[in-house]
């Protein structure tokens, strides 16, 4: 037996409006903990799945074939041909089925701990892969938006054509990411079957746009480009319903300036960028129009250059 390693990886904004599977941002302030060490056995097992309470997790599974952490340990494990066994302990901080990336933090802390036990530890760069694995098994779908910002931080393009290859963009100047999470939850891999298969040309043409124009204002700092291009004219127009307090939402935000506000992943979370120092009053305004609904939520403020995954204590 060895000494425990722990790991933290962020939750994460999938989609980012503009990108959906290719865009995700890194949040800062909510993450899951994953506790490695070596056994004497030759797979890797999960001891316990434990929430913020402290409390054994109520709905987490501790099998090790159907957790996400687990599953993208094993894959690590396995392509390392260690003989050693892993034990996993989870201490998950990011609400199920929130868009939040939960299950991405989940693998990504699992598979940074586990590195953390080799003498020479991969480069970060090459976890992603194994992340991938347990992301997958949770949400149904290859994208490594929540999987890639929370292993790199930051602002990450990802398009699965490209995988396993992804780059880190620049990101404005002073612009903050707030993020509300409705207390409700919505299946990614259900929400992902329920997209429609086809899509006209003028969409595409406009969604590609809006894209191209967002990661230009990126690079460039042009505020006014964020304001225009952070649109979801695809995506969010299909699962907005499922999120009954969205619309309200999102008004909220942009009345009090954001820059744009759409659903993060496949929500029920909702996000908005901000421009100034106006990020905390974006956030007060979302919280105000989700609890006038009668739903209870709670949110974050967070820069854009938030830090990825990273291991805590070896
Ligand atoms: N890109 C994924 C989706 C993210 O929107 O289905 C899920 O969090």
């Amino acid at each position: 037996m060895s000494d425990w390693v722990t790991a933290f990886a962020p939750a994460s904004i999938g989609n980012v409006a503009v990108g959906f599977d290719m865009l995700g941002l890194a949040l800062e302030g909510a993450g899951d903990r994953v506790l490695a060490r070596r056994t004497d056995g030759s797979s890797v097992t999960v001891a316990e799945v434990r929430g913020l309470d402290g409390e054994l997790h109520p709905y987490l599974s501790t099998d090790a074939k159907s957790n996400t952490a687990s599953i993208a340990a094993q894959a690590f494990w396995d392509s390392h041909g260690d003989s050693d066994g892993v034990e996993l302990k989870v201490l998950k901080g990011v609400p199920l089925q929130s868009g939040m990336g939960s299950s991405a933090a989940s693998a990504v802390a699992a598979v940074v701990a586990v590195n953390g036990l080799l003498a020479e530890p991969r480069p970060v760069t090459d976890l992603l892969e194994y992340a991938l694995v347990g992301e997958r098994f949770a949400s149904g779908g290859l994208h490594a938006d929540n999987v890639a910002p929370s292993l790199l931080g930051g602002l990450i393009l990802c398009p699965p054509v490209l995988l396993p290859d992804v780059y880190s963009l620049p990101v404005p100047d002073g612009v903050s990411a707030v993020l509300l999470h409705p207390d409700l939850q919505v299946n990614t891999a259900q929400a992902r079957r329920g997209l429609a298969k086809g899509y006209s040309m003028g969409q595409w043409l406009e969604q590609q746009g809006l894209l191209g124009g967002f990661i230009a204002a990126c690079a460039a700092n042009d505020i006014d480009l964020i304001g225009k291009t952070l649109r979801d004219v695809i995506i969010e127009p299909q699962r907005a319903a499922a999120v009954p307090c969205f619309d309200n939402v999102k008004a909220a935000a942009e009345k009090r300036g954001a820059l744009g506000c759409s659903l993060s992943g496949s929500g029920p979370s909702i996000f908005a960028l901000s421009a100034s120092g106006d990020a905390r009053n974006i956030a007060s305004a979302m919280e105000q129009a989700c609890r006038s609904q009668g739903i209870s939520c709670q949110s974050w403020v967070s820069p854009m250059t938030a830090p990825g995954a990273r291991v805590e204590h070896a």
